[in-house]
């Protein structure tokens, strides 16, 4: 219904953007950052929140850009992931309970894993967590070749002059998404129109959103959780072999399987959450190395060094940028008190070129030996379920393209997906160079 979807936008996107302006208008850091987009560098305000204190006051929240807060924050008991609709004022509260869309959950709204705590998330985050551990992940590893090597044979054979092509929509795009269909057992027909849903809910998790895009994002999240009701349905009828259909069935002997609810937030959580990041990853890899030739130099003396490579450019560079986590009693940290039921956004990037943690920090350096000191995976309980399957497409998507195309260089301005938390690149033209022969 248009009023109440007009109500959620107000209550999530509606009040904070009016915060926000407010503070820009003040010069506060935060309100700054939100409203400069996604073009911005973001790091001279992170280095100035960092500076002003361990925890400060920002635009609608507490904000805070240091290393060692962020990790106590995110692994403290103080404090609950998302910001549930209690912790608004009374009356906002029960607006925002009235104007809920309970069929059409989002990324952030429970039962999504990312916004629920305690025995729920360790009930729901048990059951997908076996399918991404590192040794499950070491058994994809084949697959991400594969499917790596086949990208690569398409743009070498549909360019055979080494020709000019989009590196983000003909690569960086299509090898993380191929390779979550496949985990999930999803059509790789679907693979256009997961990429479009993907587009527009990436945006719905900027705060402040404008009206027309949160429009678009719900009407892009009601499709996708449609088309997974239907098929979380079919695989419980006819399940295969994939991650997806074992979380369907898994629980059905006792009667402790995932409500459908929770079983389509999940799916649809993993599904996104499995390419719109990795995408900026190799995106920002790429451009990284374009902008720095003399560490791909250091990569091509020594290939040993790509995996470190992947965790620099995830801590220089990272794809995610923030996160939040609120007050679940009045607490106090490093000597600042926060009372119950206030928001702290948490700078991942920022913590990520804190000096206190890095030497030389704004210094993109492929061996640096801490660069897996990063918190671009996030800590605590919420880490990141995918992470070791970032970091393997991380590694095999950079190191197969710049070894398949050695010429491979930057032909043009790239430009920035519009997203401030998911950070990365929407366009990067390139020209290919000849390709070598492909590996047997
Ligand atoms: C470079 C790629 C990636 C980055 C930078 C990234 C980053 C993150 C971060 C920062 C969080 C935690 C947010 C918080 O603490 O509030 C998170 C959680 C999560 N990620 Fe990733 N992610 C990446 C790739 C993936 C992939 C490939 C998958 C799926 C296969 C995935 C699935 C998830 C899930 C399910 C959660 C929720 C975990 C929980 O709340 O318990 N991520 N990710």
């Amino acid at each position: 219904m248009a009023v109440k979807s007009a109500v959620r936008w107000g209550v999530r996107h509606g009040l904070a953007q009016v915060a926000i302006k407010k503070g820009a208008k003040r010069g506060d850091a935060h309100g700054r950052l939100v409203t400069g987009g996604s073009g911005i560098d973001p790091h001279p305000i992170y280095d100035e929140m960092r500076a002003k204190g361990p925890v400060v006051m920002g635009a609608f929240a507490m904000v805070t850009a240091r290393h060692g807060v962020i990790s106590e924050i995110l692994k403290s008991d103080d404090f609950g992931a998302g910001l549930p609709l209690e912790a608004l004022p009374r009356p906002l509260a029960a607006i925002g309970k009235w104007a809920r869309d309970p069929r059409n959950p989002g990324p952030v709204d429970p039962p999504s894993l990312l916004v629920i705590d305690g025995v729920d998330h360790m009930r729901l985050r048990k059951l997908v967590s076996r399918a991404f551990t590192a040794r499950a992940v070491e058994a994809i590893g084949t697959d991400i070749e594969t499917v790596a090597s086949e990208l690569l044979d398409r743009l070498a054979r549909e360019h055979p002059g080494g020709g000019r092509v989009d590196l983000v929509t003909e690569y960086a795009h299509l090898l993380p998404v191929q390779i979550i269909a496949k985990i999930l057992g999803v059509p790789l027909a679907m693979q256009d129109q997961l990429l479009a849903w993907g587009d527009d809910l990436a945006a719905s998790l900027d705060i402040g959103l404008p009206y027309r895009q949160f429009r678009r994002s719900e009407k892009a999240l009601s499709e996708l959780n449609d088309w997974l009701r239907e098929h979380c349905a079919q695989l419980r009828r006819n399940p295969g072999d994939d991650l997806l259909s074992r979380v369907v069935l898994a629980g059905q002997d006792d009667g402790t399987e995932l409500r459908d609810q929770e079983l389509t937030a999940l799916a649809g959580l993993v599904l996104a959450a499995g390419f719109e990041t990795t995408v900026n990853l190799i995106g920002n890899g790429a451009v990284l190395l374009f902008e720095h030739p003399e560490q791909l130099e250091i990569l091509r003396a020594d290939p040993s060094l790509w995996r470190n490579a992947v965790e620099e450019t995830l801590r220089f560079d990272s794809p995610v940028q923030n996160t939040a986590r609120h007050a679940v009693r009045d607490t106090t940290v490093e000597g600042v008190p926060i009372s119950r039921h206030v928001l702290v956004a948490l700078m991942l990037a920022g913590a990520n070129r804190d000096p206190a943690v890095f030497t030389d920090p704004h210094t993109f350096d492929v061996t640096r030996a801490n660069a897996k000191d990063h918190l671009a995976f996030s800590a605590g309980p919420h880490y990141c379920l995918g992470a070791a399957l970032a970091r393997m497409e991380g590694e095999i998507g950079l190191r197969k393209l710049f070894d398949r195309f050695p010429d491979l260089a930057a032909d043009g301005p790239a430009r920035r997906r519009p997203t401030r938390l998911l950070h990365g690149w929407a366009s990067v033209p390139v020209r290919l160079g000849s390709a070598v022969a492909a590996a047997a």
